[in-house]
């Protein structure tokens, strides 16, 4: 026969207890224990017990409820906040078993009547006490690692909806971008397949001018076009990261006065377009192309809608890091709603009239200052006029400027 040598299990107990009889009592029986060995420290009074569980770590608190500094279930919330790990046993007379089983509802693991114990009940009661601790605790801890992951779930689940959002917006949005886009070559389309049609059956009941007028309408309607086109096409390899910053050398003023003259001759504009400098902007290197795409929409788009003789302003703010470009007209303005999807390609507010356009012209500036590394703003009135600020970095070499 085999025998075993079971080394009993060293168990500390803080026996907070007043009466130092009963206390006596208590380590008397469970000296008979085989399968523990158990440790006592003694308190008489709640402090000294919270004190001692301070110092040093036990296994199970036998707790009396009379102590002379706390009465009843006083002293239980002290001692669960302090070691909220350690399981409870609470001691009380025959009398008042009631106050025992609310000290077990709020969160002691048991209670003893003194005057029945005996070495199986007490120790039944250690046994039970220190499994039902840790099966609460390990509770919680499952509780508390559930919450997590059903909060990393829920994030999880929000980041896959936004992208899906982001994926359908695009969607929707190239959907709309197709036909818009043909709904723009459209028009100009009818416009010469009507005017060859005249031309081509009633060539000779039509007056020279009649001829003539029908000629410019198609060539007005191919330039039309071939604007759309090149918009389209700008807008495209802007998308794609096929525009990039290529930057450069460039004396700012000479370069926005040529714009300007340019913009002038080829819109038949007479008004002037006024040159206001500030500050030091002869500084850093710049891309043309893309500062002609972002200043060339917001200049033809201050005279566009806006009325001669009004004034039509363009800024020049050097600042220390940046250059502010600043157009200003007194036109008809953007009404409020609209200026959230001002950006947005093919967008046109409600009140540009009989004036002509595609929408894009702001979507490609919008998207050439972001290239630079910098953004447009707008700040607009209905019927008091509009500004666009084009805020630019000033870069000093090439780095750092590929997207
Ligand atoms: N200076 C301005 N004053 C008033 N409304 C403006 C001004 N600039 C832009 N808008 C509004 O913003 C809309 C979008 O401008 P955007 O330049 O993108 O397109 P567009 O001028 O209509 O056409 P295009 O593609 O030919 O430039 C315009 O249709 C107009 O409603
Ligand atoms: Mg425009």
């Amino acid at each position: 026969m085999t025998s075993f040598m079971v080394t009993p299990r060293l168990l500390k107990i803080l026996l907070v207890e007043d009466s130092l009889a009963e206390a006596r009592l208590l380590q008397e029986i469970l000296k008979g224990a085989t399968s523990y060995h158990f440790k006592f420290a003694h308190q008489t009074r709640l402090t000294a017990a919270l004190g001692a569980l301070e110092q040093e770590p036990f296994d199970l608190i036998l707790l009396d409820l009379t102590l002379p500094d706390s009465a009843g279930l006083a002293s239980l919330e002290p001692l669960l906040k302090t070691v909220p790990q350690i399981p409870i046993v609470v001691l009380t007379h025959h009398h008042d078993e009631r106050l025992a089983l609310e000290a077990v509802r709020r969160g002691a693991q048991d209670y003893l009547v003194k005057r029945d114990i005996t070495l199986d009940i007490l120790l039944r009661a250690i046994n039970y006490a220190i499994e039902r601790k840790q099966a609460a605790l390990s509770l919680l801890r499952l509780n508390a690692d559930l919450k997590e992951n059903v909060s990393h779930l829920t994030e999880d689940i929000q980041a896959q909806a936004a992208e899906l959002d982001k994926v359908k917006a695009l969607n929707q949005m190239k959907t709309e971008f197709v036909s818009m886009l043909s709904h723009d070559f459209r028009n100009p389309l009818n416009t010469i397949l009507l005017s060859a049609g005249l031309l081509e059956e009633s060539g000779d009941r039509l007056t020279p001018e009649q001829q003539v007028n029908y000629f410019q309408m198609i060539r007005k309607a191919i330039k039309d076009m071939d604007q759309l086109l090149s918009e389209v096409l700008v807008l495209g390899r802007s998308e794609s990261g096929k525009l990039q910053a290529s930057l450069g050398p460039l004396n700012l003023v000479e370069f926005c006065w040529e714009l300007i003259n340019s913009l002038q001759s080829a819109q038949n504009e007479e008004r002037q377009i006024r040159l206001v400098t500030q500050g030091n902007v002869d500084v850093g290197l710049w891309d043309t192309n893309l500062l002609r795409h972002i200043l060339a929409n917001l200049l033809s788009n201050a005279l566009k809608y806006s009325d001669p003789p009004s004034p039509v302003l363009l800024e020049l703010i050097g600042e220390p890091e940046r250059v502010i470009f600043q157009i200003t007209d007194q036109g008809r303005g953007i009404p409020p709603e609209a200026l959230p999807e001002l950006f947005n390609p093919f967008f046109r507010a409600d009140n540009v009239g009989a004036v002509g356009g595609t929408g894009l012209g702001l979507a490609i500036a919008q998207r050439c200052a972001e290239i630079h590394g910098g953004r447009v703003t707008v700040h607009s009135r209905v019927n008091q006029g509009t500004t666009f600020t084009v805020t630019l970095p000033v870069w000093d070499d090439n780095t750092g400027l590929s997207e």
